[in-house]
């Protein structure tokens, strides 16, 4: 019975580019889990989109003066480019104020509230905020800025310190002033709508201490994400208020009059987006209601791929707010990871735009080939704690392993055959045990592959991958078919078949990684463009099958030199 997926990776915020370290952090891996998953022969349904509604998207729509609409709309589309560049490819690419989606967002955002609502999970609450009466509307706290309670800094921002790293209300803010108009707030009453985490403590508890070991097909969450959350709920978790006084946003659906002007929290309505965007994907492919069949269904496994700063809302927050609708199933897996830093400069950084440091995934795609970046970022992947990007590492890596390793094993079978025999699969002949070997290596490989991508070990299944070419390395250098061709070339040949099937075995086991290079081996070995099938990687290619026109998987790459980057 093929399982049935459900793949979402965290929406990003429409108000810039995408840099490695998001790559890193939720798009790849959960990109080489669709398409693993999906050449096992399950269903697969990837989705992501743009989370629009943010304040900063506000804030940077209003510094550049232009609608915030249009600002989302540019970063929407080219966020979509960054992605398709680097072989992330979605089932569908949604956006939570894209036009295209828009009503269905809403419709499905307004349903969810008033479900939650109407289930009696919200507390209504009377409190005092700041408000700029020049600008006329209650300021978020990204748009305050004063002095911190706690230690005295001036420049403190709404809701927390950078210098002392303390957070706080915003009304305890000393001095605060408006960023928006630079003028000195009042505090005026204002209403909203707050979940009532508390009420989701035990079932939210109860519901993660499964996932600390293997339950039915899934693998245990991760170490990381589950003391974290259980930490947060040991704590007590507090109400948090899903609705703001704002005029971008899901209005809230609510005929109370102390609803009117209000918008969800952007962190109520994004969530569902991976609903609303599935549900509209459907619609496209003839019927809306099949969503039903990823969310509702209990045979579909839900699977959240974030960076770790989006923890507490997938595996707390989300959740509970799905318990509170009552509806829909709750996630499989989240697959949270570290962050991604960079070493900058001789030291190691956050990577920040104002810093300069970040590498645009835009800007690396005019220089060089989307699947070395993919290589590098899984071979460095924050998966259990922050690990760097470092551009010396990167070229080291392309120029040593992916075409010292890979590329050249792929180049040195496909030359050699074309040269001496006559560009076809040699016949099998007798294989001796140091060719059955080999034959053996390919299925091992394909196993451990397998088992830690299903348990979300991307870094060790390359590792499996990179170990399979050298074996392969080895092979060909100890079986030496040059010599051996002149002694006795049947044995020849039979090492050239082995080493073409494992050149083709390659190509399938690193489809998920490196999707162009597995295309192109396909090219060369002319075998049938269309769906990857993991089985194939142990199915051997008949003798006599021809081997096409040599071309390179990887290019050598040089660092800039100093007195490059100087100029
Ligand atoms: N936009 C958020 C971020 O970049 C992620 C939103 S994920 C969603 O941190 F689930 F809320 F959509
Ligand atoms: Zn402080």
């Amino acid at each position: 019975m093929p399982r049935r997926f459900l793949v979402t990776a965290g929406l990003p915020y429409s108000n810039g580019r995408l840099h490695v370290g998001h790559v890193a952090g939720a798009y790849l891996p959960a990109d080489i889990f669709a398409r693993f998953q999906r050449a096992r022969g399950n269903e697969v349904c990837f989705v992501c989109g743009s989370d629009d509604h943010g304040v900063a998207s506000l804030m940077k729509a209003r510094e550049e003066g232009v609608p915030v609409e249009e600002l989302v709309g540019r970063y929407n589309r080219l966020q979509e480019e960054d992605f398709g560049g680097l072989g992330i490819e979605f089932d569908i690419y949604g956006g939570t104020h894209r036009p295209e989606f828009l009503e269905t967002h809403t419709r499905f955002s307004q349903s969810m509230f008033r479900r939650v609502h109407d289930n009696g999970y919200f507390v209504k609450r009377t409190t005092k905020q700041l408000y700029d009466v020049e600008a006329d509307q209650f300021l978020p706290d990204r748009y305050v800025e004063g002095t911190c309670p706690k230690c005295g800094n001036e420049d403190a921002h709404g809701d927390q310190c950078d210098n002392c790293g303390s957070t706080y209300d915003q009304i305890e803010l000393e001095n605060p002033r408006s960023t928006i108009t630079g003028t000195t707030p009042e505090l005026r009453e204002t209403t909203h709508w707050h979940l009532s985490l508390d009420r989701f403590q035990e079932p939210l508890r109860e519901w993660l201490e499964t996932k600390r070991e293997p339950h039915g097909d899934q693998p245990a969450w991760r170490p990381t994400v589950l003391n974290f959350v259980l930490g947060q709920i040991k704590g007590g978790l507090p109400e948090r208020a899903m609705t703001r006084d704002l005029h971008w946003g899901i209005p809230v659906p609510l005929e109370d009059p102390d609803a009117e002007g209000k918008v969800m929290y952007v962190w109520f309505d994004a969530p569902i987006g991976y609903i609303s965007f599935t549900a509209e994907l459907m619609k496209r492919q003839g019927n809306e209601a099949d969503y039903e069949r990823w969310w509702k269904s209990e045979d579909s496994e839900i699977v959240h791929f974030i960076g770790e700063d989006n923890t507490v809302f997938h595996a707390l927050v989300f959740p509970a707010m799905l318990m509170a609708e009552g509806t829909y199933q709750l996630p499989s897996q989240v697959v949270s990871n570290s962050y991604l830093n960079i070493n900058f400069g001789g030291e190691e950084q956050k990577i920040s735009k104002s810093r300069g440091n970040a590498v645009w995934v835009g800007e690396y795609l005019q220089d060089f080939d989307p699947d070395p970046l993919r290589y590098y970022l899984t071979a460095v992947a924050p998966e259990t704690s922050r690990t760097a990007f470092d551009l010396a590492d990167f070229v080291q890596r392309n120029n040593s392993e992916l075409l010292g390793a890979l590329g050249n094993f792929v180049n040195r079978v496909l030359t050699f055959t074309r040269r001496f025999f006559d560009g076809v699969v040699p016949p099998v002949g007798t294989r001796d045990e140091a060719d059955a070997a080999q034959i053996a290596a390919i299925a091992r490989a394909q196993t451990a592959i397998a088992e830690n991508l299903d348990a979300h070990r991307y870094k060790a299944a390359l590792g499996e991958l990179m170990a399979l070419s050298r074996e392969a390395n080895v092979y060909f250098n100890e079986k030496e078919p040059w010599a051996l061709r002149k002694t006795d070339p049947e044995a020849a040949g039979t090492v050239l078949n082995v080493c073409v099937q494992t050149v083709w075995s390659l190509a399938v086991l690193m489809s998920p990684f490196l999707p162009f290079s597995a295309a192109r081996i396909r090219t060369m070995l002319e075998r049938p463009e269309g769906d990857w099938v993991w089985d194939s990687a142990t199915e051997e290619l008949p003798a006599g099958s021809p081997i096409g026109e040599p071309v390179l998987l990887f290019r050598q790459y040089e660092l800039e030199s100093e007195d490059d980057s100087a100029e």
